[in-house]
Parts: structure tokens; sequence; C-alpha cells
């Protein structure tokens, strides 16, 4: 008998290609999602049974507990929105802390003790030094990294008084979508480098930050979207902020191993996930322009406010602990979402 899985935000972008590679790994999933930040679509047709429900309602999650025999929750639910985290943190506390309380409480009184959690490299704030590993002090410097760190002192002291096990997983910068073009990253608004740079190539969405490539003024005069690049005087290669940019389907081979780890004896830890390449915006967009052929014209705006100069990770806890080894390229993810961005505005274009 094949074990039973429950995924936590399934319907999300992550959530969703775990959810795919823990199919394929044999497993059989069940998604529970509000679908307030995911899409049903992600999910239909993938062999999953899906949930409608919220994390925040007890009776919704104890449900699913009754409902079917869960081996193991893979917890992806979360508001993710750094920015928003920062205005209304009242929603990131309530949705990613007692949110999780309701499912660890369900999962106890049904006698499931093993949990992989998406947790963040936003849980070390400022680096200290670079590339992290998982002994760098933990100050996250905003609300949605709190919660991430919360959700992870709860996993301690649920092991020590419960004996529940955890898989913290803390990702770096995730990119990069399925590459049959099932699914990818599918954010309303999108907040993250990548997609939004693929995005501007295309005309005809709403526009949140000025004229598209591709758009003509009223002379017929091609309009350029500039895309804007938040400080240029970092102490890096090329002055603009360094990132670990590791592939979604790298991220969810992560998961199958944690899921192994854990259902094989292994003990309660958390790991980085991340490639130990840093790359700069300037990088990422000349990778853009290469995959698309399209030029990205660019303006330089002063920093902002929380954005370290270079997040980096050291992966050699989960290389010897887990056996995971990330096998994408910053191109073979840059080409699968440049791939799934097509889809993605051919469907909401209804082309
Ligand atoms: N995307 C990244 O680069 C990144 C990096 C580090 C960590 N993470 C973490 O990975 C996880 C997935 O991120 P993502 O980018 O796929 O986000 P996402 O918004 O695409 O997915 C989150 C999913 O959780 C669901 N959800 C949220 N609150 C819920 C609730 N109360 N009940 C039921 N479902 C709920 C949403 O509807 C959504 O489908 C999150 O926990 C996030 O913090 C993401």
């Amino acid at each position: 008998m094949n074990d039973l899985v429950l995924v936590t935000g399934g319907a999300g972008y992550i959530g969703s290609h775990c959810a795919l590679a823990l199919r394929a790994a044999g497993y059989l999933v069940v998604v529970l999602d509000n679908l307030d930040g995911g899409h049903e679509q992600a999910i239909r047709g993938n062999g999953v049974e899906f949930v409608h429900g919220d994390l925040k309602n007890f009776q919704d999650v104890l449900g699913v507990f009754r409902r079917y025999n869960v081996a193991a929750v893979v917890h992806l639910a979360a508001k993710t929105e750094v920015e928003q985290s920062m205005t209304v943190p009242w929603k990131y506390y309530y949705n990613n802390v007692y949110g999780t309380l309701n499912l660890l409480s369900a999962m106890l009184s049904n006698g499931v003790d093993k949990i992989i959690f998406s947790s963040t490299a936003a849980v070390y704030g400022e680096p200290k030094y670079t590339p992290i590993d998982e002994e760098h002090p933990c100050c996250p410097i905003n609300p949605y990294g709190r919660t991430k760190l919360i959700a992870e002192n709860i996993f301690d002291d649920y092991y020590r008084a419960y004996g529940l096990k955890s898989v913290r997983l803390r990702y770096f910068n995730v990119v990069g979508a399925d590459e049959l073009g099932r699914i990818g990253e599918w954010h309303e608004p999108e907040t993250h480098l990548v997609p939004n740079i693929l995005k501007s190539l295309f005309p005809a969405q709403p526009d949140i930050h000025g004229p598209r490539l591709g758009d003509f003024d009223e002379d017929g005069n091609e309009i350029k979207r500039i895309f804007t690049v938040y400080g240029n005087d970092y102490n890096t290669k090329d002055g603009t902020c360094v990132r670990d940019y590791v592939n979604v389907l790298d991220i969810a081979s992560g998961h199958v191993l944690a899921l192994r780890y854990l259902l094989g004896g292994g003990n309660t830890d958390y790991f980085n996930l991340g490639t130990e390449e840093g790359n700069s915006v300037r990088e990422v967009l000349s990778i853009c322009e290469k995959i698309t052929g399209m030029e990205i014209p660019i303006k330089i705006s002063p920093r902002r406010a929380g954005d370290p100069a270079i997040l980096v990770a050291n992966n050699s806890k989960a290389k010897a602990v887990l056996g995971w080894s990330p096998e994408k390229t910053l191109e073979d993810s840059i080409k699968s979402a440049y791939e799934w961005e097509k889809i993605l505005h051919r469907g909401l274009s209804g082309a």
C-alpha cells in the first residue's frame, strides 16, 4: 500500500510541482488549499485529490485527517509576499502561524507525527557571512520571515514535547517551471524577479510597472517598457544584488528525498535548498535576453530597504544527509519559465 501524503498549499507554485513529484515517486497525494494564492488548474488532472479548505478553519483540517489515512504532511501553505507582510502583518501571523498550529493539532490528534515544512532563506535575515550555512544566526527582518522562524521554533518545541518530527527546507530563490508546460509560477501580483522580467515582454497584461515592450504610443512608435533594477552600487561583481536561484523541480525532488528520509526513520532537522551559485540581477537580465531574443531596457533606482547584497546558500548538509543535489542551471530555469509565461499569457488573453 502506497503512503498517502497531505500537501498543504498544493495548488500553489511550488506545492503543485511537489505534488507532481510525489505522485511520480509513487505516493498518493491529497492537496488541501484555500485557493487564496493558488489555482485549481494547477492540480487538475495530475492524479491528486483536492480538498478546498482553509488551515485557519480547524474543522477543514480535521476533516482531511478523518477522511484520509495520512502518513505524513508536506506543509507549503502560507502567505508569501514580503512587502505585504510589512503593511498587514496580522494576516501573516494569523495565516502562517495560527494555520500551522491548527495543522499540528489535527496531525497529533490523528497520530500523524511527520512533517516537511517550507521554510525560507528569509529566516536568516541580513547575512553575516556567505555562503550561508544552517548554523548562521536566524534574525529575520520582516514579518513573513518571522512567521517562518516562529513555525520552526514550534516544530522544535513539538518535537521535544510530543515527538513530532519535522524536516524544514529553507529554500533560496525558487525559479522555473515544469518542463512539459503543465504548471509554473502563477502569482497575482507577481513579486519575483524572473517572472516579472518575462511578463514585461508580453503586451496587454495588467500593467503595474508602466508601459510594456510591444506597446505602441499614439503615433505608432513602440514604447519600450523599462525594467527597474533597485541599486547598482552594492559590493558585488557588477553592483547589482546577487541571489541563489534554485529550480522548482530540484526543490520538488528535495521534498521527495526529505519525505523518504523522515519515513525511513530520519530525525528532526533543517536544510538549505540552494545551488551555492550566485547570480546578479544584471546576469539574470542578460540570460533572459539571450533566451527570449529580446532586448530588456533597464533603469536604475535606489536600493530598496531590506535587500541584502548577496544571498547564497551553502547546501552541503542537504547533500550529505538527504543525498540532494540540484541539477538544473539558471538557463534551464529561465527557459522553462519563459515557456510557461507564453502558456499563461495565451490562457489569460484567451488567444
Ligand atoms: N517562491 C519562493 O521563492 C519561496 C522561497 C522560499 C520559501 N517559499 C515558501 O514556499 C511555500 C510555497 O510558496 P509559493 O511560491 O508556491 O507560494 P504560492 O502562493 O504559490 O502557494 C501557497 C499556497 O498556499 C495556499 N494557502 C495559503 N494560505 C492557506 C491556508 N490558510 N489554507 C490553505 N491553503 C492556503 C495558497 O492558496 C497557495 O496555493 C510558501 O510556504 C513559501 O513561504 C517560497
